[in-house]
Order: C-alpha cells, then sequence, then structure tokens
C-alpha cells in the first residue's frame, strides 16, 4: 500500500478505532472463554468488546492453522478489514532452540547469534508470526540480575555487534520485511534495565549520564542503525522517571538522537505500572504521559484503550499524537506486506517440514559447541589433560544434567523440551548403553539458604532418598578412574523475576561434588548456567570445568562432541565470573580510581576489599582450548597517528600443541588521559582464528579515531589528543601490551 493510500485510511478511521490500533492483548481474549474474559481481565482494564474486537495487535500465539482462523475472524469484524498483528518472545529460537543468548556472546562470534536468528525467523514465520520481541540487547554486569541470560554480557562493543546480527538475522539484509521467513526484530527494553540496583528485577535504575550513554545505550543504538523495526520500553526509571513514560528518553535520546522511526511498544504493563512507581496519577495519567513520551502501543493495559480518546475529546491530548502512533503501527503492518498477504507466511506444510528439521538441528548442534567455555584443563597423572576425555579410561558421567531435557531457558517459551537431546541419550548414541551412570541428586534440594524463606520452585526428595542418590553417585565414582559431574542451575533460577541473593549452585548439588571428591578428586564438571556463578568450591574440587550454558534442542549432542574432542571447545567469557557476591557488580571496563590496588597488595588506603581479590575468579573473554595458542608482543607499525590517519596492531598466534585450536585474540584500548576518567580497558575488536598443530598466523587489528572517540553525557562524540595504550589477549586480564599518541 502506498502511503498515499496509509494516510488516507487513517483519515477515514474513527478515533476510537485509532486508539484501538494501539491496544496489544493476549491470545487468550480471544481464544478463551468470552463470559471469562469479559467479567475478568476486560471488566479489570477497563476495556470494551468493541476494544478487543479492534484491538491492533496480539501477543503469545502461534500457530499456521490458528493464527489464519484469527486473522480472517478479526479482518471481517475490523471496520476497515485492517490485519492484525502477530507478535511473540522468540528469543533463541522458535522449535529448534539455540543456545540463550548469553551463551550466544560466549561464541565471541555474532555470525553466531545471526544463524540462529535466522533460523528462529523461519520457523517464526510459518507458524504465522510477523513480529518477535527480540533482541535483548541490555548490558548486565550483575549475575544476581536473573535475566543475564537473555544478554550477550558485559561489553557494549560485544553487544552491539550481536544487536546488529541478530537484527540482520531476523529480518534480513536488506529489511524487506515482505520478504519470505523475515519477521521484525524488536530491541529491547529501552533502556538501561540491565542497570537494576542490587541485580533485583524491576528495580530502579541510577546512573551518570556518561555511563548510561557510553556503556548501555550503545548496543540499542546499534540494533536501531541495523533496521529493528520495532523497540520495547523497559520497566525501570531512568533518572527517576519510569521509561515507559519517559519524555526525554523516548522523544529527545531514542527519536531525535537515535533517528527512529519505527514502532514503539511498552514493556507488558508497563504504562500503567507507572502509577505504582508513584509518578502517574491513575490510568487516564499514565495514558497522557505515555502517548507523550511517543509510546505507540500499550501492551496489556486498558490506560490507552480506555483513556486516549476522552483525553483527546477533552482537549487534553493533541489527536496529532494519536494520529503520529497509529500511522507507524499501519506502516509496520505495511513494512510486512499484511495488506496484500495477512497471513505473511503462515503454512501449515511448511510448519512440518521446517520446523526440527534436521539443517536447523545440525546448526544449533554447531552453534551450541562454539558457546561452550573451558574454564580450566589440568593435566593428569598421565601426563595428559582432563579433557578431551581419553578412550580407555574408566568414567563415571554423574549428576541431575545427565538425563535431564530440561536445558533451553526459561525464555524458550515456544521450545518442547521432549524435542531436546539430553546428554545421557548422546551418551547412548556415542558409547551404547553400557556407560557407568548414577544422578547423584535432584537439580535443587530442599536447601533454601534462609531457612523458612521460600521464594523458589523447589524438587525437594526426602533426606533418604538424597542420601540413597548420593550413596549409588559414591559406589559409581569409587569404580571409575574420573567423573564427569553434570551440574548447573535449574531453568527457573534465571529468566524474568529470577534474581537470586546467593550465586552457588544449588547446595544439594554442592553436596553432591564433596561427596564424590572424597571418593575420586578426578572431577571433570560440566556446568549448566544462564548467569556467571561463584565457582570457588568447584574450581577446588575439579581438575576441569566446561560451561554449557543452557545449550538447547542440540545440547546432548553438543556436550559429547566436545567432551570427546570431536570438536574443541572455543567459547570466551561474555560475563566476569565474580570471585563471590560480594564483588558484584563487578566487569573488566570499570575507572581506574584514585587510588587503583596492585593484585595481592596489603596497603591499606586502595581501593580494594580486606577479605577478598578486587579481580573476579574468571574474567571477562576468557576460556582455554584444547591445545595451546601462544601470542607475541603487539607490534604497532606506528608510534603517532592522526584523526584521520589509522594504526595497525600486530600479533603473531601460533599453536603448539598437536591438536587444531580456535583462538580470540581480543583488542583492548585504554585512553590514558582525558578530561573524564576513562575505562581501565576497553573491548574494540576481536577475530576468531583456527590453528592447525604448528600453525601461525598474523592477526591485525586496524585502529582508527571511532575506537579512540567516546561519548560524553550529553551525546557528544569526544576525540582527545594524547597517549593511547593498546592491549591484545586472549582474555580481558592477560594481555600484550603496546602504545601510541594521538596528535
Ligand atoms: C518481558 C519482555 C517480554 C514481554 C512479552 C515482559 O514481561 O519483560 O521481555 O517481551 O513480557 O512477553
Amino acid at each position: 500500500m502506498t502511503q498515499e493510500k496509509l494516510l488516507e485510511l487513517l483519515g477515514d478511521m474513527s478515533l476510537q478505532e485509532k486508539v484501538d490500533q494501539l491496544l496489544q492483548l493476549h491470545e487468550f481474549f480471544y481464544t478463551g472463554n468470552q463470559e471469562e474474559v469479559a467479567t475478568g481481565p476486560a471488566r479489570e482494564m477497563g476495556i470494551t468488546e468493541e476494544d478487543i474486537t479492534q484491538a491492533g495487535s496480539i501477543l503469545g500465539s502461534y500457530g499456521a492453522k490458528k493464527l489464519k482462523k484469527l486473522q480472517d475472524d478479526y479482518m471481517a469484524k475490523q471496520p476497515h478489514h485492517i490485519p492484525m498483528l502477530f507478535m511473540m518472545d522468540v528469543i533463541h529460537g522458535m522449535k529448534t532452540i539455540f543456545p540463550a543468548p548469553i551463551a550466544q556472546g560466549a561464541a565471541f562470534d555474532p555470525k553466531i547469534g545471526k544463524m540462529a536468528a535466522d533460523i528462529a525467523a523461519r520457523e517464526a514465520a510459518v507458524t504465522g508470526l510477523h513480529v518477535t520481541f527480540s533482541p535483548m540487547v541490555d548490558l548486565v554486569r550483575d549475575a544476581r540480575w536473573g535475566r543475564v541470560v537473555e544478554s550477550t554480557g558485559e561489553d557494549p562493543y560485544l553487544n552491539a555487534e550481536y544487536a546488529k546480527a541478530i537484527v540482520e538475522g531476523f529480518q534480513g539484509e536488506n529489511n524487506d520485511l515482505t520478504e519470505k521467513f523475515k519477521i521484525a526484530s524488536c530491541i529491547k527494553h529501552f533502556a538501561g534495565y540491565g542497570g537494576a540496583e542490587a541485580g533485583r528485577d524491576y528495580n530502579t535504575v541510577e546512573m551518570s549520564r556518561p555511563a548510561f550513554r557510553e556503556y548501555y545505550l550503545k548496543s540499542y543504538k546499534a540494533g536501531i542503525d541495523a533496521g529493528a523495526a520495532l523497540v520495547m520500553t523497559s520497566f525501570n526509571t531512568v533518572e527517576g522517571v519510569p521509561a515507559s513514560v519517559n519524555k526525554w528518553l523516548m522523544r529527545d535520546i531514542l527519536r531525535k538522537d537515535f533517528g527512529f522511526d519505527g514502532v514503539l511498544i511498552s514493556d507488558y504493563a508497563a504504562i500503567e505500572e507507572s502509577i505504582y512507581h508513584g509518578v502517574s496519577e491513575d490510568k487516564r495519567d499514565a495514558a497522557k504521559k505515555g502517548i507523550e513520551a511517543g509510546v505507540d502501543i500499550d501492551m496489556m493495559t486498558g490506560c490507552y484503550a480506555a483513556n486516549l480518546a476522552k483525553l483527546v475529546e477533552d482537549g487534553e491530548v493533541d489527536e496529532k499524537l494519536v494520529d503520529e502512533a497509529v500511522l507507524r503501527v499501519l506502516e509496520l503492518k505495511n513494512k510486512l506486506g499484511l495488506f496484500e498477504n495477512p497471513y505473511k507466511d503462515a503454512d501449515e506444510k511448511l510448519e512440518k517440514e521446517m520446523i526440527l528439521s534436521m539443517p536447523h538441528r545440525i546448526a544449533a548442534r554447531e552453534a551450541a559447541a562454539r558457546t561452550f567455555v573451558l574454564l580450566k584443563n589440568e593435566t593428569d597423572d598421565g601426563g595428559f589433560k582432563y579433557l578431551p576425555l581419553k578412550e580407555g579410561k574408566k568414567t563415571a558421567f554423574v549428576g541431575p544434567f545427565v538425563e535431564s531435557q530440561s536445558i533451553m531457558s526459561a525464555w524458550a517459551v515456544t521450545g518442547d523440551e521432549d524435542s531436546c537431546v539430553s546428554v545421557a541419550q548422546a551418551l547412548r548414541e556415542t558409547f551404547g548403553s553400557k556407560y557407568l551412570y548414577a544422578k547423584g541428586c535432584e537439580i535443587l534440594g530442599d536447601d533454601v539458604k534462609i531457612p523458612g524463606f521460600r521464594g523458589m520452585v523447589h524438587y525437594p526428595s526426602t533426606p533418604e532418598e538424597t542420601e540413597k542418590l548420593y550413596v549409588e553417585a559414591e559406589n559409581v565414582a569409587k569404580d571409575a578412574e574420573q567423573v564427569v559431574l553434570f551440574l548447573g542451575e535449574d531453568t527457573t533460577e534465571t529468566g524474568e523475576a529470577a534474581s537470586k541473593g546467593f550465586i552457588e549452585l544449588p547446595e544439594v548439588q554442592q553436596e553432591l561434588l564433596r561427596r564424590v571428591h572424597k571418593v575420586n578428586d578426578n572431577i571433570i564438571v560440566v556446568l549448566f548456567t544462564g548467569r556467571p556463578l561463584d565457582l570457588r568450591e568447584v574450581s577446588e574440587l575439579s581438575k576441569s570445568i566446561l560451561v554449557v550454558w543452557r545449550p538447547g534442542t542440540e545440547g546432548g549432542h553438543a556436550i559429547v562432541d566436545v567432551l570427546t574432542g570431536k570438536r574443541g571447545p572455543c567459547g570466551k567469557l561474555p560475563m566476569s565470573f565474580p570471585y563471590c557476591v560480594g564483588q558484584v557488580p563487578v566487569h573488566y571496563d570499570s575507572l581506574v580510581t584514585g587510588r587503583p590496588a596492585e593484585p595481592g597488595t596489603t596497603e591499606k588506603f586502595k581501593s580494594r576489599y580486606l577479605d577478598i581479590p578486587n579481580e573476579p575468579l574468571y574474567p571477562f573473554g576468557f576460556g582455554l582450548t584444547y591445545t595451546t595458542i601462544a601470542m607475541s608482543d603487539v607490534k604497532l607499525d606506528k608510534s603517532e597517528m592522526t584523526a584521520d590517519g589509522k594504526i595497525t596492531a600486530t600479533v603473531t598466534v601460533k599453536n603448539l600443541g598437536d591438536v587444531v585450536g580456535v583462538e580470540t585474540p581480543q583488542l583492548y584500548i585504554h585512553d590514558v588521559k582525558a578530561s573524564i576518567a576513562r575505562p581501565a580497558k576497553q573491548l574494540k575488536g576481536f577475530e576468531k582464528v583456527e590453528l592447525m598443530p604448528g600453525n601461525a598466523f598474523d592477526v591485525k587489528f586496524e585502529i582508527t579515531k571511532d575506537m579512540l572517540t567516546f561519548v560524553d553525557g550529553e551525546g557528544n562524540e569526544v576525540l582527545e589528543k594524547g597517549e593511547f595504550e593498546v592491549f591484545v589477549g586472549f582474555d580481558s586480564a592477560t594481555t600484550n601490551k603496546a602504545s601510541f599518541v594521538l596528535k
């Protein structure tokens, strides 16, 4: 449809019809018992039957047949036969579930994010979906926050690279949403949601403008620049004003500075929540503030639907604001080609063929293996590394995650556990049914840390049952030369509303580790987690640790591929693993302070703790391989550079071992003196290099002025002359250094 026709349509719509385009309802309003809907949620929200009939979009529904019918019924009743939008959280896969976003970040390879999004888009599109609420690009530093599993980590550059790649995966490189198997992508949660104080979900966010601009806003901008069709607001306040009614944030930064002209949707009920923040008087006031801030769609509240028309009629809201928002919604429908083809790609036949197809499973298996991070790998008495597993060495496989198919994430809402490959299934395929196995314990025991406090879902077994499982595990462990222990967090321990004050493994599993360690200390831990954990005890009691995150549908296969050496691990931590929770938030790119402490110093008046180190247990960017790769000093081709020039930093990497390895040289830069204090190091580039045994390779990074520029509190790009340090390493802590001067 031409823009002219869209405007004509808009001009022909009644005020309430327009307002209802801005209402998003859950599918329950259409598929649920209509009497229950009317007397329950509809009454609570203050919306009428007419609002439901005319609401512009639905969330939470999929399936080609179902959505086609919903669309037919809707369009028949909608006064102008405008098609409806179907939206859903397709976060790390539709049915073929890829590793969770935190794991994808660990691949340090945005191509993985793009591939996962491309396949997710295909599977989502054939089920009739038009929009996904993904990617979540919130920068995260606090391991207590359950939603770190949905983020690609603590670094603005890494997050921005992934934001761009994932948007491209969902929408295609041409951003032509009429293209087959492409869906619209929604950048969320704007803005700063990952900065929730003390890691408690939905909590206040307080930070300086330079920090907000420099660390937090970059990834949203990258996603918007890549063409994301939507942006979602966040639940938190920004400078005291809830984001979803924050005019400065939405009008000045998002619309003006970032030039975003797509659809801005509120997070679930977030416009109404401005009342509970104590900022809006009531729903009418919340609606006024929301539309004035430029929020187009009101997700799952009646604030807009029940109040906007009256606000316009009473002269309190300019109808132009409503028109502006409705036009953006109509434009999105048009960009998706829905006026010509309201079903888009919904197709029952393709649904059967494409979903969980072999090529999709193969891609998920490959992707998962590339996200695993080897944190530790000691050498056994025979002079061999514990990993990969040596053929012929008697190995016991123990732990609650051997048989578990609960290996997706709390946000894989469209995935089915039944289609997940467990470790047990993959072991059977590799070793037959003859491998040594014990369950060891349940994933979560009745081990609440604070007596009487029950915030979590538990699957307690009685003390007798737990003891029996421990004894079985000890017997199996005694019988073997080494034990692979599959431990980790329960699916419910990360995701939305899953913040934690203790970030060790569940106590029932820590105890399993201790019990096994007493009878056999040759322990390899395979760790399923959606957040950085306090791994002090795990690290002390094990010889190897392989972090496999929430690996998704093909998790079991990928894990056995890496354990057996069919593939080598090559992931890098996208978030620092803290020494203990007392360090949190801990991140590699903090400012230097006026009293920096050398590691290990006992000097009193330094920026340090008395009882723990400043350094995390495992730093950002860290991860081992199955081989030894050496790195030379950093060579710069010049010692001085001008703003329009460039400098090339070169390191030579060499595989000294006897197996192939994939390493990730990382480039960091430090602005030594500037008008505001600068981070000790900032990631500015990385490469993935695959090296055959004996192979050497020159890795070159081109340093240009954009890598030396910072954003100040007002959003200005600032480039200041002086000395810059250049670091290259295989992680953020161990680096080789050189320096140059910007003239
Ligand atoms: C979450 C969003 C999500 C939305 C819709 C909210 O609770 O914060 O990330 O997209 O629900 O499901």
